[in-house]
C-alpha cells in the first residue's frame, strides 16, 4: 500500500478503503460487546447522580487515560448500557489484548511511519458507539486542542466499524483547514479541566465535506483538521475505533487532561 501523502498534506486527511479486514472488524466489536457485558453501569451511574456528581465525574474521566472507562450519551436515561454508551477509552489499545494486537499491528505501524511520525506513540484510544436515534453530535473541533505536542504532531486514525454514510453521523471534515492555527486548548489549570482559545480565528466559510466510510475504512485526521459528525438518527449503529498517535520526539505538554503516571506510552 502506498500512502498518498501529498494528498494528506493538501487535504489534511485521507481515506484508506478496506484498510482493516472483515475478521479484525468484527473482533474489535465483539470484544467491545464483551467489555459492555462485563461493565456494570450501576456504581458510574450512581456516582454521578450524587451531590458530588461534577467532581465524581470529572475523576472518572481524567483517570480513564490510563484505564477502560464507560461513558454514556447525554440523551440516554434507563436504556442499558449495551444501547446507551457513547463510547469505551482511553486506553483500550494497551490495556486489552485483542484492541492492542489489532492497534499493533504491522500495517498500522508502516502507516504511522510513511506519515512522518518517526517515534510514533500510541497516545489514547477509543469504541465510539454512536447508537442508532440517540447518538450525540460531535460538533466542530482540532484533535490538537485535547491532546497537545510541541510541535504539533497528534495524528487521528479512525476506522469505521459500520457502514458510516450522511445518515448514521460519518465524519465531516473542512477541506485544507488543517494549515490554519489552533483555535483552542483543553488543559488543566488548578485542578480543573478549562477550555482556552488561543486564536479567535473562525473556521474557513469552506463546506464541509462528508467523509462516508464503508466497514474497514481508515481515515486519516491530521491534528489540526477541523472535523465533526452529525447525530445518529438513523436506525443503524455507526460504530467507530479511533487511534491518536504523536511523535515522541515532541514534546508532550504536560498541563493536558490525559496524562500518563503509571502506564508509560509505548510505540508499536
Ligand atoms: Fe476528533
Amino acid at each position: 500500500m502506498r500512502t498518498d501523502l501529498a494528498a494528506y498534506q493538501r487535504d489534511g486527511y485521507l481515506v484508506l478503503p478496506d484498510f482493516l479486514s472483515p475478521a479484525d472488524c468484527d473482533a474489535l466489536q465483539a470484544r467491545a460487546a464483551e467489555l459492555v457485558e462485563g461493565f456494570d453501569p450501576g456504581p458510574v451511574r450512581t456516582a454521578f447522580s450524587t451531590r458530588d456528581q461534577g467532581h465524581a465525574k470529572a475523576r472518572y474521566f481524567r483517570e480513564s487515560g490510563e484505564a477502560i472507562r464507560f461513558f454514556f450519551e447525554e440523551e440516554a436515561t434507563d436504556q442499558p448500557a449495551a444501547l446507551a454508551l457513547n463510547k469505551i477509552g482511553h486506553a483500550l489499545h494497551d490495556l486489552d489484548p485483542v484492541f492492542d494486537k489489532i492497534s499493533r499491528q504491522p500495517k498500522v505501524a508502516a502507516l504511522a511511519r510513511d506519515l512522518g511520525l518517526a517515534e510514533p506513540l500510541l497516545l489514547q484510544s477509543m469504541y465510539l458507539f454512536k447508537q442508532p436515534q440517540i447518538g450525540g453530535e460531535v460538533g466542530w473541533h482540532q484533535d490538537a486542542t485535547y491532546l497537545h505536542t510541541v510541535p504539533s504532531t497528534v495524528t487521528g486514525l479512525w476506522i469505521a466499524l459500520d457502514d458510516a454514510d450522511r445518515d448514521n453521523g460519518c465524519l465531516m471534515a473542512l477541506r485544507g483547514a488543517h494549515r490554519g492555527p489552533l483555535r483552542q486548548r483543553f488543559h488543566e489549570k488548578d485542578d480543573e479541566l478549562i477550555t482556552s482559545t488561543l486564536d479567535p480565528a473562525p473556521w474557513p466559510a469552506t463546506e464541509p465535506v462528508a467523509l462516508e466510510a464503508r466497514r474497514g475504512t481508515l481515515v486519516v485526521l491530521h491534528g489540526l483538521l477541523p472535523h465533526a459528525s452529525a447525530p445518529n438518527r438513523s436506525d443503524r449503529p455507526r460504530a467507530a475505533y479511533s487511534l491518536h498517535l504523536i511523535d515522541g520526539r515532541a514534546e508532550y505538554s504536560p498541563d493536558n487532561w490525559l496524562q500518563r503516571p503509571d502506564l508509560p506510552l509505548r510505540g508499536f
